[in-house]
């Protein structure tokens, strides 16, 4: 057994690590810059639903575009270039803003234009979708690339990568926060959104400069470069084992939805949690609600360690539950995050704010299931594609978070705010306790029907 990891693993690690602190650095301040100066909170709101949502939707013409034409590195290197322009673009928006609101009301002054910073931003959100979309799908897929098909070292070097996402996620806000501005300064946000853009270009030039070096397979082959046109003049018509693989990857992604649009609560339901019923001081200092937002990823890089050595450990052993089974895991773990967050607010009365410790709890939980299931969801999708279909199938993969984002926000809606709510009409949401008993059942339900069926699936995902 080969010891240690590619070096090529850390290329790709830091270059998703900037990558990822360049789009949650901006994802921190984006919606506070729009209800600065552009927006009511309820566009912001949709506006940042759109964007987070098709984020995930063009890696599917990127996965697309990188198997039948450019190979990843290309598609990388063009993505990252297309998000550097974005955010500069984003940075030009808050540059040409000014002040257009009243303290009083928070009502915008129709007097002020500020046509030109909403054309820059809507401009910028443009090139940095179409960019991720050739970025994050072709990123990943590259990792599994390092290895051969049946390396056992691929659950570990994705939860390593994965651990790169979240140190990027988690330096990113608290960089591009300091920042932040807001309705007589929208133009302070401007330095977070240049912030952005360096680190996009950082990352992007390292990788196109390394790459070459280091993107290689063991014996030296170069990763991701221009697919083969025999491959694909051969590889038409898709074996019954590969069809079965696809038809795997289909049914996981449909069940991660599930998982995604639960934890995804944590930038708006679970943000209203903690800025309206968490008691946030610590020794007579109030913590920034945002805060709340880093923990995911701070827990993400402390246990992806933890969770590696403890697969490792089971492994030794014979007891490391199957892919299938870990993204089942996953989302029993987020059901109990959740219903350990109900237990806590149960019986609550709205004026009472509850201790930190709770939703602390919850993500600690959550973080948990996150590492259970999405690194190692990355690295099934990249074990069970066709390799000329690599790319896209990670594509599909992201596919599932776009339904989450979009279906995330709709469920927030139903967070409790004194009427009665109900989904679909047949669920009463009346309290705090119900709202998050939803999340409780969805997720149960997902895990126990999962870990049914994973029997099924392990077996089609035999060769
Ligand atoms: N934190 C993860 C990331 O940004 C969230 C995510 C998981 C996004 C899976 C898309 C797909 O990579």
């Amino acid at each position: 057994m080969k010891e240690g990891h590619p070096k090529g693993l850390y290329l790709l690690f830091f270059t998703e690590m900037a990558e990822r602190f360049s789009y949650y650095g901006m994802r921190a301040v984006f919606t506070l810059y729009m209800v600065a100066a552009l927006f009511t909170m309820e566009s912001a709101s949709e506006i940042y639903g759109y964007y987070t949502g098709l984020v995930y939707l063009t890696p599917l013409l990127g996965g697309y575009i990188a198997d039948r034409y450019w190979g990843n590195r290309r598609s990388i290197v063009v993505g990252g270039m297309l998000m550097a322009l974005g955010q500069l673009l984003m940075f030009l928006s808050a540059s040409c803003v000014r002040p257009a609101i009243y303290e009083a009301d928070g009502v915008i002054d129709p007097a002020v234009d500020n046509h030109l910073a909403v054309l820059l931003m809507m401009g910028g959100l443009f090139f940095l979708i179409l960019g991720n979309g050739f970025f994050k799908p072709n990123i990943a897929t590259m990792v599994g690339s390092l290895y051969s098909p049946d390396d056992k070292r691929k659950d570990a070097a994705f939860t390593i990568f994965y651990m790169g996402v979240n140190v990027g996620a988690t330096l990113g806000p608290l960089l591009c926060g300091i920042f932040e501005g807001d309705y007589l300064n929208p133009s302070r946000f401007k330095w977070a959104f240049l912030c952005a853009c360096i680190v996009m270009i950082i990352s992007t030039l390292t990788f196109y400069l390394l790459k070459d070096r280091y993107v290689v397979t063991h014996d030296g082959q170069p990763v991701g470069i221009k697919p083969a046109h025999q491959q694909r003049a051969v590889k038409h018509e898709l074996s019954r084992s590969e069809k079965q693989h696809i038809a795997v990857i289909f049914i996981i992604a449909a069940f991660v939805i599930f998982f995604w649009a639960a934890y995804e609560q944590a930038g708006v339901s679970l943000t209203f949690f903690a800025d309206q019923q968490t008691d946030r001081h610590i020794l007579g200092w109030e913590m920034p609600t945002s805060y709340f937002q880093s923990l995911p990823a701070i827990f993400v890089v402390l246990l992806a360690p933890v969770m590696n050595l403890m697969w490792d450990l089971l492994g030794r052993y014979g007891w490391e539950p199957s892919s299938v089974m870990k993204q089942a895991i996953g989302l029993a773990l987020l059901a109990l995050g959740y219903w350990f967050i109900a237990w806590g607010v149960k019986d609550l009365d709205p004026q009472v704010k509850v201790s930190m410790w709770w939703l602390t709890g919850l993500y600690f939980i959550h973080t948990l299931g996150e590492l259970s299931l999405s690194p190692i969801g990355l690295s099934l999708v990249s074990k069970l594609s066709p390799k000329h279909l690599a790319s896209l199938m990670m594509g599909i993969w992201f596919l599932s978070s776009a339904v989450s984002n979009m279906l995330a926000g709709q469920l927030s809606t139903l967070y409790p705010d004194g009427s009665a709510k109900s989904l679909f009409g047949w669920v009463e949401i009346r309290s705090l306790y119900d709202f998050f008993m939803l999340f409780v059942s969805m997720s149960g339900i997902a895990a126990v029907a999962l870990a049914c069926i994973s029997p099924v699936l392990n077996k089609m995902m035999k060769k």
